[in-house]
């Protein structure tokens, strides 16, 4: 018998369209993300033959008629299977491979492997729900994980019995080799098969198509391991080796679902583990996939981006908002500028410290984890944050010290019309963040004397006055954003006292103009989501607000900035008494 490669086949499938191929013999019409047909293997008179482009496949609900476009040459034209794919092949425009002896019997070897592990998994969900592993699957309920998510995910248990897996499988006619080749049973010094996962939860790991290749265990929280003594202390997650199936740095988690979701047009969010992809789907975020356990490759990158069917590719990036979070955010950033193109990009949203997308989402619900997405930082925003936030830039050195650093991320964008973009907009940031702060005294305001005597300044020192008006010249702007373009120029001259205000101040010129996008509370969740909550609090605390009352009393805008003229100008004097500049 002939035997094909399964990639060989998937080609044929990924460059025929069903529906086309169908609808050349047979009158159908579309029903939404569907086409609809009168079966052509049964005599009916409404229609209950279903073809989905997205899954491959067509379904007859009278008939129970079911396959691929190979299922439909073989069923449809009686071909045989080879004789299908010769057909197909030629239609597709594909050379028929010539195979080898070895590569004949690689390709059956990949096909039982793909059935070997569906079979493991299809024994571990028992597990789990087998009256003795009660504990196991208390444990992933009590995470608040419902049956429904756990059989779509088809999560699972490995037990801490070394051959319950190997007999089962030994039982289906699996031999050792392919046990061994698909890396969830071993062998121990003496030859003795064991299994590779044991007391652990299980995630099997499988590819777009819904085939499993691979496995995740998670150990169970320490009370529920048998006792084993000695201080050894396994991994919390282990994962499969790499086998002809499976390459690590392919796969993404939860590619499947997410693959599903992105074609009906939900984001696609990069999340970090198992948990949180899980957690996603159930709180109705569809699009979510986690890298297995490693820092996201070139090619996860680019098979994110062929997920997402629109025009405007652009994955979100989910991390935590602590440093090790923002390390990570930087490492995907630098990866992701040489695959730059048009249309293809990335964005990053942050978590607050300690949180990842599953506790959060158990803290907030879908809803803030909505808004945090829609105000995640395109890669462009997120590059300059990083190389501005919590600096300060004084000097014509610094300032062209920033902008080398932000031409040799440019540097990094092979592709021109993005490169050109990328400059332009670097070059439109750092103008906006140096707008005339050299400047010493010539600023338009300059000559407007304010007298500050209605400036209600509890605290005694000139030092701390001015830092009190510092806090409420931007919490002014947080509380109304409607008059940052006012206020702009002169915020960015401003030389504050601490850098909790710096890191405001800086985020809210890489937001550009917060009034066109933001409320005071989308402002706040957004501030929060890049790390910033306790920058946040120290402007906005209690005794500003008790200090300037307009900020939470007064809606009228010319109100609101006599009052930012008024502490401006406190500044404005402070400063020159002191001999400070303002820049
Ligand atoms: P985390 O330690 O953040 O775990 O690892 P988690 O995803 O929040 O899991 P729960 O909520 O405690 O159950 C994040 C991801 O890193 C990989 C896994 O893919 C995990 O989901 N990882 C973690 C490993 O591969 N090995 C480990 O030992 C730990
Ligand atoms: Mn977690």
């Amino acid at each position: 018998m002939v035997t094909f490669s399964p990639r060989f086949l998937d080609e044929i499938r990924a460059r025929i369209v069903l529906s086309e191929l169908i609808g050349r013999k047979v009158k159908i019409t579309r029903a939404g993300r569907e086409f609809k047909a009168c079966c052509p293997f049964h005599k009916e008179k409404t229609p209950s033959f279903t073809i989905n482009d997205d899954k491959a496949f067509y379904h007859c609900f009278g008939c129970g008629a079911h396959g691929d476009v190979i299922g439909w040459t073989m069923q449809y034209e009686n071909r045989s299977f080879p004789e299908a794919i010769e057909q197909l092949a030629t239609m597709a425009g594909l050379e028929i491979p010539k195979q080898s002896p070895q590569e004949v019997h690689r390709a059956r070897e990949q096909k039982n492997l793909y059935q070997l592990m569906d079979d493991a998994t299809q024994f571990m969900e028992d597990q789990l729900r087998d009256i003795k592993h009660r504990a196991a699957y208390d444990y992933i309920l009590g995470r608040g994980l419902s049956e429904e998510t756990l059989c779509s995910f088809r999560v699972g248990y490995a037990s801490d019995d070394r051959q319950a897996l190997y007999h089962h499988l030994k039982s289906k006619d699996y031999n050792d080799a392919q046990m061994i080749e698909a890396g969830i049973i071993r062998k121990d010094k003496n030859g003795a098969p064991y299994a590779f996962f044991r007391e652990r939860i299980m995630f099997p790991v499988s590819d777009k198509r819904g085939r499993i290749v691979a496995f995740g265990g998670r150990i169970l929280p320490d009370h529920l391991l048998a006792p084993s003594g000695g201080d050894y202390k396994p991994a919390k997650y282990i994962n499969s080796i790499d086998t002809p199936l499976f390459h690590k740095g392919r796969m993404l988690y939860g590619a499947a679902h997410a693959n599903y979701a992105a074609r009906e047009g939900d984001p696609v969010i990069v999340t970090e583990g198992y948990m949180d992809v899980i957690s996603a789907w159930q709180a109705g975020l569809r699009g979510a996939v986690a890298p297995l356990g490693t820092a996201l490759t070139e090619e996860q990158i680019l098979e994110l981006w062929r997920m997402i069917p629109e025009d405007n590719k652009m994955p979100i990036l989910c991390f935590d908002g602590d440093a090790a979070g923002r390390r990570a955010a930087l490492r995907a950033a630098e990866r992701a500028l040489p695959l730059l193109k048009a249309g293809h990009s990335l964005k990053f949203m942050f978590l607050p410290d300690g949180e990842d997308p599953d506790t959060f989402l158990r803290h907030n619900g879908a809803n803030t984890f909505h808004n945090l997405l829609k105000q995640a930082e395109p890669l462009v925003n997120f590059l300059f944050q990083h190389e501005t936030a919590n600096k300060d830039f004084p000097t014509p050195e610094e300032r062209a010290g920033l902008n080398h650093r932000l031409d040799e991320y440019v540097k990094r964008i092979p592709d021109r019309d993005v490169q050109y973009y990328y400059q332009s907009a670097f070059r439109q940031k750092t103008n906006g963040l140096f707008q005339n702060s050299f400047q010493t005294g010539k600023s338009r305001f300059k000559g407007k004397t304010f007298t500050p005597n209605n400036v209600k300044i509890q605290n005694d020192t000139n030092r701390s006055r001015k830092n009190t008006a510092e806090r409420i010249l931007i919490a002014t702007i947080l509380k109304h954003p409607q008059i940052f373009v006012e206020v702009e120029e002169r915020l960015g001259m401003l030389k504050l006292s601490h850098p909790a205000l710096e890191n405001i101040r800086s985020a809210l010129f890489t937001i550009g103009d917060p009034e066109i996008k933001l409320d005071f509370q989308e402002l706040k969740s957004h501030l929060i989501s890049v790390g910033l909550e306790g920058d946040l609090s120290y402007t906005l605390n209690d005794s500003v607000l008790t200090d300037a009352g307009f900020i939470e009393t007064s809606q009228d805008v010319s109100e609101i900035l006599q009052n930012w003229d008024m502490y401006w100008g406190f500044i404005e004097t402070y400063s020159q008494k002191e001999g400070l500049h303002s820049s």
